[in-house]
């Protein structure tokens, strides 16, 4: 692995703009963006046994069991563009996913860089969710925040922008419980640990995407 390889993690709940962040981020670090919620979506879409048995959890707003996701993940991080470290997003999202990553990392011989953690009002998360459209590529938009040059359609691949099923109100209203039950405690442990940056993530895009990425410098 590479002596100044970056392992960032990008924290928050659903809605507060890790996929939008991340692939900035990514971009300008020349690193890969690594989403375990694009993985099982694209898992789901073709087929795969993963799929199939995280459907179930995913269509509903759960999480995906520990086991299936760090095994997908570990695996994802073996494979060689990651050896410049790795932009990560949605994961971890559970204390034991977090020490599973930490272990992870430290048998490769190296260490998270920071955790960005997006904070944002539920209810600025429900009304972005509800506007949002994605790219099958992992680009994300929003009809009035983030509107792609032409309605519907990929800036970049020009490929048919779609709406996730999982964005319905019930199961967003659902996920967020989720969050807060599940996922907001890792809060405290990264910031226990020194690795913690918070973000306040509402305002323009790029200009919090500077803020994180300055803070990596
Ligand atoms: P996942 O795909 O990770 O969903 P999520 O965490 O619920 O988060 P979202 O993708 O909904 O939001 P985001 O923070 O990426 O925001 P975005 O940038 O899109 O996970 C889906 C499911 O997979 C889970 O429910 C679970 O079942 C499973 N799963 C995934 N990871 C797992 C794990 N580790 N363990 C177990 N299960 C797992 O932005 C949202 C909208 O806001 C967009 O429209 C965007 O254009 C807009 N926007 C972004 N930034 C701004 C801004 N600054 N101002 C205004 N609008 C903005
Ligand atoms: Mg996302």
């Amino acid at each position: 692995m590479n002596e100044h390889a970056n392992y960032i993690v990008l924290l928050g709940p659903p809605g507060s703009g890790k996929g939008t962040q991340a692939v900035l981020l990514a971009k300008r670090l020349g690193i890969p963006h690594v989403s375990t919620g694009d993985l099982f979506r694209m898992h789901l879409k073709t087929e795969t046994p993963l799929g199939i048995m995280a459907a179930k959890y995913v269509q509903k707003g759960e999480l995906v069991p520990d086991e299936i996701t760090i095994s997908m993940l570990n695996e994802r991080l073996q494979e060689e563009d990651c050896d410049n470290g790795v932009v990560l997003d949605g994961y971890p999202r559970t204390l034991v996913q977090a020490l599973a990553l930490e272990s992870y990392l430290d048998s490769a011989d190296e260490e998270l860089t920071m955790v960005a953690y997006l904070s944002v009002p539920n209810e600025e998360l429900v009304q972005r969710l509800s506007g949002r459209w994605m790219s099958q590529s992992g680009r994300v938009y929003h009809m009035v925040y983030n509107p792609p040059k032409i309605a519907g359609i990929d800036d970049e691949d020009g490929s048919p922008l779609y709406q996730r099923e999982d964005d319905k109100v019930e199961t967003v209203l659902h996920r967020l419980e989720v969050y807060h039950e599940q996922t907001s405690p890792l809060i405290e442990h990264f910031r226990e640990e020194g690795k913690l940056l918070e973000i306040n993530g509402v305002g323009e895009i790029d200009e919090i995407n500077d803020a994180i990425y300055e803070a990596l410098q």
